[in-house]
């Protein structure tokens, strides 16, 4: 894999929120799997929560309903658009930023959670090790990592699936075996549980202080 691909979410933003609604198997299990994402993040008052790639918000609701305060990064301005129109967004922080996997504008351990849901896919694989640093890097001792996206077990799960369903783009899925060894670098355990054939959620607690 050499050209790294991008996307154009701009473009997608206006009809974003219908699409996961859709029958669209890519999306299968979408509200569950944000659901869990949510719950896993322990969302509560007073928690301050990272959204990755937050895009219309979808995520950062369920968060703020659960009472926390949230921070949504993401590098399309017309989907933090979407985000900021709805009602169930307010009181979130909307930053537009490019790459905000990899770069994120904040001292190290401040936020009791990092959560993402459907955009580490977008990460080009050779980044995808130092975007886990950086997400770790940003968590609270005793805090939570948790992702919700399009991920497989290892690179022939990855192949098998690309190969057996034909809706599925050939983008830069996560592979848990590849991520499992940067969160063991890092003194932590990568759980997971698996949505849909090609949908999981991973999760780990970063190691409280002694
Ligand atoms: C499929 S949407 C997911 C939005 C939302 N998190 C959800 O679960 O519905 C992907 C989002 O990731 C953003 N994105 C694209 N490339 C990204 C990158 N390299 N880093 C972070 N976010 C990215 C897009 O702008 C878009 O808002």
């Amino acid at each position: 894999m050499t050209d790294e691909k991008t996307w154009d979410f701009d473009e997608w933003a206006e009809t974003y929120d219908r699409w996961v609604d859709s029958d669209d198997p890519v999306y299968a299990r979408y509200d569950d799997v944000l659901d869990r994402v949510a719950e896993l993040s322990g969302a509560a008052p007073g928690w301050k929560i990272l959204d990755i790639g937050t895009g219309t918000g979808k995520l950062a609701e369920r968060l703020l309903v659960q009472g926390a305060k949230v921070i949504g990064l993401d590098p399309s301005q017309k989907m933090l658009d979407k985000a900021a129109a709805k009602p169930g967004c307010r009181g979130m922080e909307l930053i537009h930023l490019q790459e905000p996997f990899f770069n994120l504008p904040y001292p190290d351990e401040v936020f009791d959670a990092v959560v993402s849901t459907y955009a580490f896919h977008h990460v080009f694989p050779a980044k995808k090790a130092a975007c886990i640093n950086e997400m770790v890097r940003v968590v609270k001792p005793g805090g939570s990592w948790v992702l919700g996206d399009l991920i497989f077990r290892n690179g022939a799960a990855e192949k098998a699936a690309l190969e057996r369903y034909d809706w599925m783009e050939d983008e830069y899925f996560a592979r848990i075996d590849e991520l499992s060894p940067v969160f063991k670098s890092l003194g932590m355990d990568l759980h997971s549980r698996q949505f849909t054939p090609v949908t999981w959620v991973l999760w780990a607690v970063k190691p409280g202080r002694d």
